[in-house]
């Protein structure tokens, strides 16, 4: 299978090329139609992966200043492989976010159905919009939360809550990486279309987390609670904090690991890594 992806040096797109070895992986802006077009044409790929976008760094309050590049990647983008792609008749993937949620919705947690509620950040706003026109149309799109794994990658959520001194002890939906691709090959590999939620089963707190890699990772790593009401403090955009329900990958069959076993997975991991660098 020919693979093109796009945003192949990002977080995803790096393991996206683990997932897909021969996957070519051009540095094209997406939003640029022509660059788009020659790309596909010269490549001619069975499939397409969209792992482009603007998340912001260090956080997503920069795309709160970056609105034109957000839109750019985030809408625009998507938007020209949506058209290149449709006229070629090729088949491809989009990488969605479960921040376009707040809340459990009354403990059932947020279906693939339900309509975005959050529009607190304009990185959330954004992906809503995207999803609301891509969902139209046969593209497989993966949403996933606040993405882990055993690294030390500075866009893994262990890696970002160490350096945080205060975190939020409110539930949320978590993807784990390694889970994450095995799913996503599955639903790839069967032509699957449509908005998926690929996270793992269960909730955890960034609290939790931290606690977690406080008695696995670094026995001297200090944290403090921080209260809802006070993370105006510390970051400039709203932060979605939601529940995702699985429901609709488990009909085709694939189910993830609890996410609690997850987290230790990644925690010893990252524990092993340290004792070999120390
Ligand atoms: N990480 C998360 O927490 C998370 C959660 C849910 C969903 N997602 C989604 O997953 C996707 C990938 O995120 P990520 O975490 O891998 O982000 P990332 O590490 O920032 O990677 C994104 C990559 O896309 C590139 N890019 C940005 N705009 C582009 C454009 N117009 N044309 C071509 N390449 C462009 C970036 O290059 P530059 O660095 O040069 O801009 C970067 O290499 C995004 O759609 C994101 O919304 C991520």
């Amino acid at each position: 299978m020919k693979v093109l992806l796009f945003g192949g040096n990002g977080y995803m797109g790096r393991e996206f090329r683990r997932l897909y070895p021969g996957a070519v992986a051009p540095s094209i802006d997406i939003a640029d139609c022509n660059a788009v077009a020659s790309a596909l044409d010269q490549h001619r790929p069975d499939l397409v992966i969209n792992a482009a976008g603007k998340t912001g760094r260090p956080n997503i309050d920069w795309c709160e200043d970056h609105k034109e590049e957000t839109v750019r990647s985030n809408i625009t983008g998507p938007l020209v492989l949506l058209d290149a792609c449709t006229k070629r008749q090729i088949y491809w993937v989009h990488l969605g976010s479960g921040c376009v949620y707040q809340g459990d919705n009354g403990g059932k947690g947020f279906s693939e159905e339900d309509a975005p509620n959050f529009a607190g950040s304009f990185y959330s706003r954004t992906k809503a919009h995207c999803d609301e026109i891509l969902r139209e149309f046969p593209v497989l799109i993966l949403r996933l939360r606040m993405p882990f794994d055993g690294s030390t990658h500075e866009r893994s959520l262990i890696t970002k809550l160490s350096k945080y001194k205060r975190v939020l002890d409110v539930q949320n939906s978590l993807t784990y990486l390694p889970d994450f691709f095995s799913a996503a090959a599955k639903l790839i590999e069967s032509r699957k279309t449509g908005i998926y939620h690929v996270v793992n089963p269960g909730t955890l707190s960034p609290y939790h987390i931290m606690e977690r890699y406080r008695e696995f990772v670094d026995p001297a790593h200090t944290f403090e609670k921080l209260l809802p009401a006070d993370l105006p403090e510390v970051v400039r955009a709203g932060r979605s904090n939601c529940v995702l329900d699985t429901k609709k990958l488990e009909q085709e069959g694939i189910e993830l690991r609890p996410v609690e076993s997850a987290l230790l997975e990644a925690c010893s991991t990252i524990a092993k890594e340290r004792r070999i660098i120390d």
